[in-house]
């Protein structure tokens, strides 16, 4: 499922970034891309070690934490650190393609499988033209172009490209998660089902019937789940 989640900065955590990306010594974006997809792509990253990364890595991970709705959203079982990347200038798009479904864990030997892509905006749709996220579904595409601070998610198996940026720059964060639920069918099963129940409590926060619907929500997690 395609999801939004607005607000997942405040305004402070979002200018602080900006600061920090200020100062920041650009890299190609190809150094950490797959072989079909280094052949498409054209934007700049930020070299993913170092303090500013780690820096910037705290600020978003905190912010993914406490969001009220990105855990049922994801039911992440790991993250991978959140990377940083610029569209301006002469290296300003990249082409369609399909995330790898396998990262290294940076500074470890682990592996993980990507199950959903994550794209944070950290520019205002206004600062600059082109820069849409496409992703192409059954129903034709779907274009992305979000206000600074929300957060869009995909299933990683979406065929997706960003389109030229024209004009400004357009920065973003953009990281993997791998689910305890590995099928997007399940996951979004599970996430109306635990939305319904939360209009559910607020309307009527002694009724039975939640806890039933509770127990469910939670007995499908159980069998679907891989901690
Ligand atoms: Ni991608």
């Amino acid at each position: 499922m395609l999801l939004t989640l607005p607000d997942m900065l405040t305004a402070d955590e979002l200018r602080r970034i900006r600061e920090i990306l200020r100062g920041a010594a650009w890299v190609d974006g190809r150094e950490t891309a797959g072989f079909q997809a280094a052949a498409v792509k054209n934007n700049q990253q930020l070299a993913p070690r170092g303090d500013m990364a780690r820096a910037l890595q705290g600020i978003v991970l905190a912010a993914l934490s406490r969001h009220p709705t990105f855990f049922s959203a994801v039911l992440p079982k790991r993250v991978l650190p959140p990377m940083f990347n610029r569209y301006a200038g002469d290296a300003n798009t990249y082409g369609d393609h399909v995330d790898q479904a396998i990262r290294f864990v940076p500074d470890s030997n682990q592996r993980l499988r990507t199950d959903i892509s994550c794209t944070l905006f950290f520019s205002a749709p206004e600062e600059y033209d082109g820069g849409e996220l496409v992703m192409e579904d059954a129903f034709g595409g779907r274009r992305v172009k979000l206000p600074a601070g929300h957060l869009v998610l995909y299933p990683s198996t979406t065929v997706h490209r960003v389109e030229p940026v024209t004009r400004g720059e357009r920065l973003a964060s953009f990281f993997w998660i791998e689910s305890m639920v590995r099928s997007t069918e399940q996951r979004r099963l599970l996430y109306d089902l635990d939305m319904a129940l939360m209009k559910l409590r607020e309307r009527d926060p002694d009724s039975d019937v939640s806890v039933t619907l509770s127990g469910t929500y939670h007995n499908l997690l159980r069998l679907w789940a891989d901690t």
